[in-house]
């Protein structure tokens, strides 16, 4: 994707250490951060500096690599990095990869190519899902910043759009980190047409007939089908149900959990909904809006008989 113009990697390697797009400081400010430690790369990912299911995997990768280069036990690297974020299994996938890879900076470049090559595949097979002026839902970021390029969910967007095909997109705000923002940003340095909406918008738009589809990520699907993601997601399922609108869901192969039909759910800390960040005096800031008891669970589980289908690697598996 295009950063400033200029086709830029999410993650990208740099002599000793990998460069990440700091994901904590957008969309306010536009900065590179530099991990060169095994720590670096935990606090990357617990932090949300990188975030999004299978860009936490490609860090992870390298943070094994890096971790392995600063004379850590693979194991010591693997547990560390496996108790950063719970829910999205691709964590999981790239540290079993590691574990048995020979050469580890070799696997973890192998990973964030193979990433790249799965997205765009997945834009590709989304592709024929949308029409000439169409309105897109989508949830959360899965997008290019999500990935190490073009994302999951907006990687159909990205293919229209390079196909010439006009697509708006209606972005949710994605409270309580606002990750809409993310994708409102990566929409707007792409050229993609699109509006924020407020989270509890989705469902009037769906009733009066302004939504085609919705498209989401996932941090996991299991083997039932049913669909870890962002919080919220599942109530735009209920409203898509409800209105007959298409609800997809873009799904990479390390993105599948065979062995498990349940998923931890991340419960993040209660500072994320008690402050919110912006932009305060021209410099970004975080304003807090209450000091109540708050809780924040991260994720909800989508069940499979609310998806239309799932946009893979391979094609798009319809639900029968
Ligand atoms: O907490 P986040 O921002 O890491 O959560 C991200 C999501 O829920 C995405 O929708 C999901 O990881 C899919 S990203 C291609």
């Amino acid at each position: 994707m295009k950063v400033d113009g200029r086709w830029r990697r999410t993650i990208e390697r740099d002599g000793d250490a990998v460069i990440v797009l700091d994901q904590a400081r957008l969309p306010f400010e536009v900065a590179w951060l530099r991990l060169t430690t095994l720590d670096d790369v935990a606090r990357a990912i617990r932090d949300m500096h990188v975030r999004g299911a299978p860009l936490i995997g490609a860090a992870a990768a390298w943070g094994v690599a890096l971790a392995l280069r600063e004379g850590h036990a693979l194991d010591h690297a693997c547990r560390v990095l496996a108790a950063t974020r719970p829910t999205a299994v691709n964590l999981k996938w790239a540290l079993d990869r590691m574990r048995t890879a020979r050469d580890a900076e070799a696997e973890a470049q192998r990973i964030c190519d193979e990433d790249v090559a799965g997205c765009k595949a997945i834009g590709q097979a989304g592709l024929p899902l949308l029409r000439d002026g169409c309105n897109v839902l989508t949830h959360c970021n899965a997008g290019w910043l999500a990935t190490v390029d073009w994302g999951t969910a907006l990687a159909p967007i990205y293919a229209a759009h390079e196909a010439g095909m006009r697509v708006h997109v209606w972005v949710d705000e994605t409270r309580p980190r606002n990750q809409g923002l993310l994708t409102a940003w990566e929409l707007a340095q792409h050229g993609v047409p699109h509006t924020v909406i407020a989270d509890n918008a989705g469902g009037h738009l769906m009733q009066h007939g302004r939504v085609d589809l919705c498209i989401v990520g996932t941090d996991r699907v299991l083997r039932t089908g049913d669909v870890a993601n962002k919080i919220g997601t599942y109530l735009k399922a209920l409203a898509a149900r409800d209105n007959n609108v298409p609800f997809y869901v873009a799904m990479p192969a390390s993105s599948f959990d065979a062995s498990s039909d349940t998923v931890e759910i991340e419960e993040r800390s209660a500072d994320e909904v008690r402050a919110i960040a912006g932009i305060v005096d021209g410099k970004p800031a975080r304003v807090r809006i209450t000091e109540a008891t708050v809780a924040n669970p991260a994720f909800d589980v989508t069940p499979a008989r609310l998806v239309t289908g799932y946009i893979t690697e391979r094609g798009v598996v319809a639900k029968v």
